[in-house]
């Protein structure tokens, strides 16, 4: 097959969807397929991204020549070559953004291009840390409160207690996010996560972080990773391979994984997601398990969650992607 890996872009998550375009991108090559790695910066390769893996520069055409390249045309955030429409398959290598947020799904499907991952509705859902958090309500999945760009921060975070979680919507990677340990960090932190759009303001579940892949209607391992139950999984610990330690499957009550597996499957469906996603979690002290979100397209760097989640269970890297295209074109 042809298969554009789509990479880079523009969001906040550039740096972490070019390490995930790398291993995808040798994945594809190894499994015999012709892989086009294009940056949706640019439109054509990243000269700064590794170099081994984005070879064979993918020309640029004009814009008029295709569907696709007419829609993402001139004005447009986006940048792709023509020779993406001609593809067999588009594989969203990207984070964040208009990658992540449907509205580049929406483009593809209205070219007629298929691509892997979710559709516009389940991509904007579950980028919307909101709305994702009203649907897994409706689908009974336990989420903390919180408030969404509340007027008064102050009086929204003491109904929630501190310390309270300080987040863009809809942002990934927790960039932006802070925890909120003294009233008088509260209006620095909302303004912080303010740059990305709506504050979401969400109560602190202290305890272990979890998480739980979706392959197909599968969810596979649970992971546990051993971030200070008193803090956050930031962005460095999160892309500094061995930073922290993260153990698939997780050494958790066999309940408490069935829980946590079921709640990863119910919001997949819940979301509209398909082809892949993941779910992340906290377990608090008394062993409840509480939902923090939903990646629609979680990282794929060599050392992500989603890939261990999938190796624990038998799936390894090359696989996985062979899945994840297979699930794209059903
Ligand atoms: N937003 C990052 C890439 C993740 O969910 O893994
Ligand atoms: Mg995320």
């Amino acid at each position: 097959m042809r298969i554009a890996v789509l990479f880079g872009g523009s969001s906040e998550e550039r740096d972490v969807s070019i390490a995930s375009a790398a291993p995808v991108v040798r994945a594809l090559r190894g499994l015999g397929h012709e892989v086009l790695a294009v940056d949706t910066a640019s439109g054509a390769l990243d000269a700064a991204a590794e170099e081994r893996v984005l070879t064979g520069a993918v020309g640029v055409a004009p814009p008029e020549s295709t569907a696709l390249a007419r829609l993402a045309g001139a004005g447009s955030a986006l940048r792709l070559p023509a020779d993406v429409a001609g593809v067999d398959l588009v594989f969203l290598a990207l984070h964040g953004g208009s990658g992540e947020n449907g509205e580049l799904q929406a483009l593809l499907q209205l070219a007629g291009v298929p691509y892997t991952g979710s559709g516009p509705l389940g991509s904007g859902l579950a980028m919307d840390k909101e709305l994702t958090k009203r649907v897994l309500l409706q689908a009974e999945v336990r989420t903390p409160d919180w408030f969404l760009d509340p007027l008064e921060p102050g009086a929204a975070a003491a109904e929630l207690g501190l310390p309270v979680v300080v987040k863009p919507n809809a942002q990934g990677s927790t960039v932006g996010l802070s925890i909120v340990r003294d009233p008088d960090e509260l209006e620095a932190a909302v303004a912080k996560a303010g740059v990305f759009g709506p504050v979401l303001l969400e109560r602190f579940v202290p305890g272990r972080e979890l998480t739980v892949g979706v392959l197909g209607d599968e969810a596979l391992a649970v992971g546990e990773i051993a971030v200070d139950p008193e803090a956050a999984f930031t962005y460095g610990d999160k892309y500094q391979p061995g930073a922290v330690a993260e153990t698939f499957p997780a050494d958790v009550p066999a309940e408490v994984a069935a829980e946590a597996r079921a709640a990863a499957l119910t919001a997949h469906r819940a979301l509209r997601l398909s082809g892949y996603s993941r779910t992340d979690f906290r377990l608090d002290r008394d062993g409840v398990l509480w939902t923090i979100e939903v990646n629609s397209l979680p990282g794929l760097t060599a050392t992500s969650l989603l890939p261990q989640s999938a190796a624990a269970v038998g799936i390894g890297y090359a696989e996985l992607c062979r899945r994840i295209c297979e699930l794209a074109l059903r």
